[in-house]
């Protein structure tokens, strides 16, 4: 009877131990919605996906998320979303989108094992650090209406501005009004010459197939009332650009741009994605000023690429996949580099820049293997980057204007002219940098 009891209490104990430990494994194993994947979602998606944001759909609760699991999955093993098109093994950027490993990994895991919801956290109390609010608001003066072409339209948009003085800025915002349909813009803030009114004259133009608007900047000043009677060209201060996702774009202590009191922001180009209805956008700025003149102030570059053509006329044929162009150009002062920015149109393929040191040491810039227009980014270094005097630039972009491209505008491929114009129906190379004159120890100077 004892021995009976004795077994009884051993089968127990065993089962109970079993039990036990089995429950503790699943503890330890499941990962849930709340404990484990929401901070990392809250963190690489929602800035884009959320209502009235650019991505088609919304990922901001459980439910939301839970339904597109099986999509998730596939598009973070495919290393389509978050979007970064930028080689992260080749050079690594302070505004990179992408996932750990270790967060691919848990959102992963989470959708395998059948995306548990889990306990909500209790609320944390959020302290938010007071930030400082934007002096100036520059809006676009009227709506401008995106007409319902279901193709991508592409407009040069100036928003005048006046102020009392000329002043100093250290960080801007732009913020997009139709945040479904603004696709990129790049921008730039010039300033006028005194006989100039920004408020007179034309404030936008539709990049189309048969506008004056070609790339040429001084056909574009002068239509919308830029140019001095004197012959006087505006003067550019600033330059960037934004995408979705892109937020305040702000710079280290002491560093910062002239902003003249009369000028223009000039939208250079401004991008909405197709729509079959049609829509309207009224897009502002938001300017922070600095209590001080910077020490040092942001220098602009963009190289195009030498245009060999005697009769001006560059053209990329009909299912030619490897047309390549180039820019090489000598720096003669040490500089310091902030961003980089490569820009083509849509039979963009790779992107490749670097530059070489006069010891021949490689300094990698940026490296695009799958080009894709949606995403034409202003790649932040992590720190400043030095290029010494005396190294050389070299970009390489290759383009393909075959069927092979499921970008391309043409069904079947034709002939597209090279460095024309600003639409669809043509190609260009551009190569902006943001640098300031090189001071000693600006390497270590975090960008982050
Ligand atoms: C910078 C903006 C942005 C971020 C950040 C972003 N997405 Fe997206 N996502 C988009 C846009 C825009 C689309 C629509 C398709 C396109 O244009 O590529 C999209 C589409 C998708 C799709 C559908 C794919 C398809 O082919 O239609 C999924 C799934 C997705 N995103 C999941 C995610 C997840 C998960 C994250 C975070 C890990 C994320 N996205 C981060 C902008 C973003």
């Amino acid at each position: 009877m004892n021995l009976l009891r004795f077994i009884f209490k051993q089968i127990f104990i065993v089962i109970f131990l079993l039990h036990f430990t089995n429950a503790f494994k699943l503890k330890a194993q499941a990962l849930t919605y709340h404990q484990n994947t929401k901070s990392i979602i809250d963190k690489h998606c929602v800035s884009c996906h959320q209502p009235g944001g650019n991505a088609p759909f919304s990922l901001q609760n459980y439910t939301e998320v839970k339904n597109r699991g099986t999509f998730i999955k596939y598009v973070i093993n495919q290393h389509i979303m978050p979007p970064w098109k930028a080689d992260q093994h080749y050079r690594q950027y302070a505004n990179a989108r992408i996932l750990s490993d270790e967060e691919k990994k848990v959102l992963i895991q989470w959708i395998d094992e059948g995306m548990k919801v889990g306990e909500p956290n209790p609320k944390k109390l959020i302290i938010k650090n007071k930030e400082k609010k934007a002096d100036l608001v520059i809006k676009m003066p009227r709506p401008l209406t995106i007409p319902a072409t279901l193709q991508n339209s592409y407009f040069c948009y100036k928003i005048p501005y006046e102020i009392s003085q000329d002043t100093f800025v250290s960080s801007v915002t732009f913020v997009a009004g139709n945040k479904t349909l603004v696709h990129h813009a790049s921008y730039q803030v010039l300033g006028v010459s005194d006989d100039v009114n920004p408020f007179d004259g034309p404030y936008y133009f539709k990049y189309d197939e048969d506008t004056l608007n070609r790339v040429n900047d001084s056909a574009d000043y002068r239509y919308l009332n830029l140019i001095g009677k004197s012959g006087v060209m505006p003067i550019e201060y600033y330059h960037n650009g934004w995408l979705p996702g892109t937020t305040e774009q702000k710079y280290p202590e002491g560093i910062g741009f002239f902003m003249p009191k009369k000028g223009v922001i000039l939208i250079r180009n401004l991008h909405y994605a197709p729509t079959a209805i049609e829509q309207t956008d009224q897009s502002s700025f938001e300017f922070k000023f600095m209590q001080f003149p910077p020490e040092r102030f942001i220098g602009f570059a963009a190289f195009k690429p030498a245009n060999k053509q005697p009769d001006g006329r560059w053209i990329i044929k009909a299912n030619d996949s490897n047309f390549k162009a180039v820019i090489h150009v000598k720096f003669h002062q040490d500089v310091s580099v902030l961003n980089i920015n490569p820009h083509m149109h849509r039979l963009g393929k790779t992107f490749l820049c670097y530059a070489i040191t006069p010891e021949k040491d490689t300094i990698k810039l940026v490296k695009i293997n799958r080009w894709d227009h949606n995403w034409q980014e202003f790649y932040r270094f992590t720190h400043m980057v030095k290029i010494p005097a005396g190294s050389v630039l070299h970009a390489e972009a290759i383009y393909d204007n075959s069927e092979q491209n499921a970008e391309n505008p043409n069904h079947p491929p034709k002939d597209v002219r090279f460095e024309w114009g600003m639409n669809d129906d043509s190609e260009m190379m551009r190569l902006v940098l943001l640098y300031l004159p090189y001071e000693i120890n600006d390497e270590y100077i975090s960008l982050e």
